[in-house]
């Protein structure tokens, strides 16, 4: 970190003697510049833009959706960005029926003894009364009609089925009713189809949402009430279903449906208060005590209900349409380097209202355009290098917009994006800063939270002013507790394509909540409201307007430095770390193979070398020679790409970068080398018959890891030896 902060010092330095750069002093500009970011964020307009955006629903692929994409082209056009464009792609989208609800029921024989809500209950704000929203349902959830035993599964992750397994409890054509809250609920359905159940519904248990009871929840605090029902996609891979590894344009060949990876079977959400007629009489062993949870009864595993007779129904009634979706584009032209851009994103589609996921961002992002070209209206300053601001649809079906995008444009990205910077929602609580990123960007992304003052008044009372300081002591670094902890860019939102296709370093940003692993309870339900932002989460808009000024800073910084401020050696380290964790975690077993991890980390210890020598260089660089600054700043670029595997890791063509793309088991949460780590994990899992075949591809992977690796230490060099 000192060693960026020395680095920025001699960039302005030396750029305020290169006169051609513009006839005003840069020093004097780039302050200029970082104060206006900084301090020009206007609460009120985040509030005016969100009030204006939460109306109505905006759920991909519809008419609403639509509308939002012209409403902020038209806002771009007003603000007077350089090009504003509608790029549009036809995919796969999936609908619940406006005429035939989905219900969960309990059947005696075939009467209806109960059966579930269709939507979620109004409480508070008028508008969760619109007749436009949405029946309840999961994002390609198939259609079906089925009935069975009842087995509880806990929070559905790979140790949950495998005590379900251990109990003797096949899951053979049985429904499973799992809590979300712990994995992504693709991979709970998922690893549920595997085996053998012919349908899911999910509950959010209010031991994890509504921990003060079920009176203290919305409206009168951000805890989930008894009739939230929260929406998502089921869907694994990203992207278009039916245009895999292509966008989808007129000119693009679809597959058949029954090829595209969507799971199968019918899933449905329900509330807590409609999970508690299910599980309050189930029958068979008590479940053990850590998947008890917060309703006021003893959860059993099943399978089945108490009374005989009873079986429990799901009738799901979805169907998947074509539909077309929009980004809408918005460039803002840098000075220099035009043909270099840095990109901003947030998606503008939500599943109902949408006020925190995602149009707390959005209507950050479109406050951050209108202080950047406010500020070059008044002074004719333009970045170096070209902003492009993108509101990205379809995103909450699995990326559908961005990853279009990503594979058109592919290419040209690989060669001239230098970072992606995704906030897909501003806040989602008011408690700390939580950021996932590429080590590559963790110097950078650091620095700019010291500068943001912090909008916590309590905070600042206590002596910490900027935004860092709250995350520091929020939230430290487990490992080292004077930092933030800063997460690895997994999955989860539009980086997908950017850092896990294209090898485009990406950070992604909010303020959340205390709880750290849930973030917003009503997340995705009826009650993300214009009201709760307002009202509970951000009274004053204090919160965006941190996160506005943290978007934009690091936005400056990427486009207008000289030298692109990448934490080579941070990267280094990072590596280092992880590599050391696998050593003392699998070391034996691999070792029991007569593996070796020389190589590997042989060129772990090149990368290194390579990132420390070259950082030492960057102090050298010709800073008045515009080629050499170029040469310099394509050579980090590539460092990120490096870790691209063509082939994707094992198993997975669509995650190609073999350091960081999201763990197998579920797609939230980032673990360094997941191709590895996840092997390895599947070694101590399978039975012997299997070890051969995953021992194989073990060593293929770390050959090609090994390889990157390596790679990754070259690139920063101009010597093809
Ligand atoms: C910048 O100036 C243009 C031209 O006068 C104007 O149309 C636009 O609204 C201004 N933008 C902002 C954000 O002030
Ligand atoms: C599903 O099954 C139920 C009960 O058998 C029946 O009432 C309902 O009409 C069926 N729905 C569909 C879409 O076939
Ligand atoms: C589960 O039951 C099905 C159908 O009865 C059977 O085919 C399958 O082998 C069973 N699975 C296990 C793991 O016992
Ligand atoms: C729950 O209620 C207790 C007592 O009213 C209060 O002290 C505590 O802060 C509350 N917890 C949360 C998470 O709001
Ligand atoms: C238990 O919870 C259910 C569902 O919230 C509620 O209807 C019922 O009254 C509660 N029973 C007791 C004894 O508190
Ligand atoms: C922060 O959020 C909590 C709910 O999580 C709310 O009670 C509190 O008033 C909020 N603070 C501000 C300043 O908005
Ligand atoms: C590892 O090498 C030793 C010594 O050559 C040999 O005895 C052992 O069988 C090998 N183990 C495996 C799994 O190949
Ligand atoms: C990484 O490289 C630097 C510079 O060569 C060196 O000082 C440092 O000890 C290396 N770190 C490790 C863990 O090898």
């Amino acid at each position: 970190m000192a060693l960026i902060t020395l680095m920025f010092g001699i960039i302005v330095l030396l750029c305020s003697e290169t006169k051609e750069l513009s006839k005003r002093s840069l020093i004097s500009e780039v302050t200029d510049i970082e104060n206006y970011i900084i301090h020009s964020v206007n609460p009120l307009n985040i509030r005016h833009i969100l009030r204006e955006l939460t109306k109505q629903p905006g759920l991909g692929g519809t008419a609403e959706e639509m509308e939002r994409a012209e409403w902020i082209a038209e806002i771009w056009r007003q603000q007077g960005m350089d090009e504003v464009h509608l790029t549009p792609y036809t995919v796969l989208l999936s609908y619940p029926s406006s005429t035939q609800p989905n219900l969960v029921r309990l059947l005696n024989e075939d009467k209806v003894m109960w059966v579930s809500a269709v939507k979620q209950k109004p409480l508070y704000a008028p508008e969760e009364a619109l007749p436009s929203l949405p029946y309840t349902f999961n994002g390609y959830a198939a259609p079906g009609n089925v009935s069975g035993d009842v087995v509880y599964a806990n929070y559905g992750r790979y140790e949950d089925f495998t005590l379900l397994a251990e109990k003797g409890i096949n899951l053979t054509s049985r429904i499973v009713l799992a809590r979300y809250g712990k994995i992504f609920r693709g991979n709970i359905a998922k690893m549920a189809e595997d085996r053998g159940a012919v349908g899911v519904v999910f509950f959010s248990d209010p031991a994890d949402f509504a921990p003060n009871g079920s009176v203290f929840v919305y409206p009168h605090s951000s805890f989930m009430p008894p009739s939230a029902a929260p929406f998502g996609t089921t869907k694994l891979g990203s992207g278009d279903p039916l245009t895999p590894f292509y966008p989808a344009v007129e000119s693009a060949y679809r597959i058949p449906e029954e090829e595209a990876s969507l799971l199968k079977i019918p899933v449905q959400p329900i509330s807590y208060e409609d999970a508690w007629h299910i599980l309050s009489i189930m029958g068979g062993e008590e479940a053990p005590s850590s998947w008890q949870g917060g309703l006021n009864i003893t959860y059993r595993l099943g399978p089945g209900l108490v009374h005989a007779g009873w079986t429990t129904h799901l009738d799901v009634n979805n169907a998947n349409t074509m539909s077309t979706t929009h980004n809408v584009i918005g460039v803002f032209k840098g000075r220099e380097e035009p043909d270099r851009y840095v990109i901003l994103g947030n998606h503008y589609d939500g599943w109902l209202l949408g006020a925190v996921d995602p149009l707390s961002g959005t209507a950050a992002m479109l406050e951050l355009s209108r202080v950047f070209i406010s500020f070059h209206n008044e002074t004719g300053w333009r970045p170096r290098r070209s902003l492009v601001f993108i509101g990205w649809g379809a995103e909450e079906y699995g990326f559908l917009g961005s990853l279009e995008w990503t594979e058109q444009f592919g290419k040209q990205l690989s060669d001239r994006a230098v970072t992606y910077l995704n906030v897909d929602m501003a806040i989602e609580g008011n408690y700390t800063l939580r950021t996932k990123s590429t080590p590559l960007l963790i110097d950078a992304i650091y620095e700019s939270a010291k500068k943001i003052p912090n909008p916590d008044v309590d905070e600042v009372a206590a002596g910490r002013l900027s935004v860092y300081d709250t995350w520091a002591a929020r939230r430290p670094d487990p490992l080292e507790p004077d930092i933030p902890l800063m997460q690895l860019i997994a999955s989860g939102s539009d980086y997908q394509g950017f850092q896990h296709s294209l090898g485009i370093p990406c950070m992604d940003t909010r303020y959340t909540h205390d709880n750290v692993v849930l973030g917003d309870p009503m997340y995705h339900t009826l009650y993300e409201t214009f009201a709760l932002v307002d009202e509970i989460y951000d009274q004053g808009f204090h919160f965006h307007t941190a996160v506005t000024a943290l978007w934009g800073h690091l936005a400056l910084v990427f486009s207008d430095s000289q030298l692109l401020p990448f934490s080579l050696v941070t990267y280094a380290e990072f590596i280092m770390k992880a590599v050391a964790g696998i050593e003392d975690d699998y070391g034996e077993l691999i070792a029991s193979q007569n593996i070796s991890l020389k190589y590997f980390t042989d060129a772990v210890q090149k990368f290194n070398e390579s990132a420390s020598s070259f950082t030492k260089k960057l102090n050298t660089v010709d800073l008045k020679n515009p080629l050499a600054v170029r040469h310099i700043n394509d050579q980090m670029m590539m460092v990120e790409r490096a870790f691209i595997d063509p082939q994707g890791i094992p198993g997975r063509p669509h995650d190609n970068h073999v350091v960081t793309a999201p763990s197998k088991y579920d797609g939230y949460s980032g673990m360094p080398f997941p191709g590895l780590v996840d092997t390895l994990i599947a070694i101590k899992e399978a039975s012997a018959e299997s070890h051969k075949e995953l021992w194989r591809i073990f060593s293929h992977h770390l050959a090609a890891v090994t390889h990157f690796v390596n790679t990754a230490g070259k690139v920063l060099s101009d010597d093809l030896w």
